[in-house]
């Protein structure tokens, strides 16, 4: 079965068998999201978050056939926004450094979590990080990194406010 959808803004199209994850169909050749790690497959390490129709979702749990005309976001389509770069910068001012495997997962978490609520409190964040799991960032520095960068965005929004 063939299916299109939109990622990263682009349409694109796919073969699909059945009993095919969607994150399958996303990392394989036609398809370069080299920023999903699928790792789990049950719904655990969050390393194959993505954006599915406005909604964060792990994309070993969907079904491929679900993708049907929906559209996709992954790191790759948002890697030159100032919302990224914000969030890039709060891990560097809070001494954070997610590791290769999680970052683009953390990264497209606090993403989605500043797109929904532009000043989290400590819970929302704690409740946004626990979708990825890991035991070795310090959460306190991690939890900071996604304060300043909610404020970075949020000055951005407000100069642009003024003029
Ligand atoms: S691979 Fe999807 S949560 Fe681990
Ligand atoms: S899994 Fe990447 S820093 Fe913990």
């Amino acid at each position: 079965m063939i299916i299109t959808f939109i990622l990263n803004g682009m349409p694109r199209k796919a073969k699909i068998r059945s009993g095919d994850r969607l994150s399958t169909i996303l990392t394989e050749e036609n398809l370069p999201i080299k920023s999903l790690m699928p790792d789990c497959l049950s719904g655990h390490c969050g390393k194959c978050l993505i954006i599915m129709d406005k909604r964060l979702v792990y994309s070993c749990l969907v079904p491929a056939f679900r993708a049907r005309d929906a559209e996709i976001l992954t790191i790759e389509g948002l890697s030159d926004s100032d919302d990224v770069r914000d969030i890039q910068k709060g891990f560097h001012e809070a001494h954070c450094h997610p590791c290769s495997f999680c970052k683009n997962a953390k990264t497209l978490a606090i993403w989605d979590l500043l797109n929904r609520i532009p000043l989290p409190t400590e819970g929302q964040i704690e409740e946004t990080l626990s979708v990825v799991s890991c035991a070795c960032t310090d959460p306190v520095s991690l939890k900071k990194a996604v304060l300043i960068a909610a404020e970075l965005k949020n000055q951005r929004k407000y100069h642009r406010a003024d003029k």
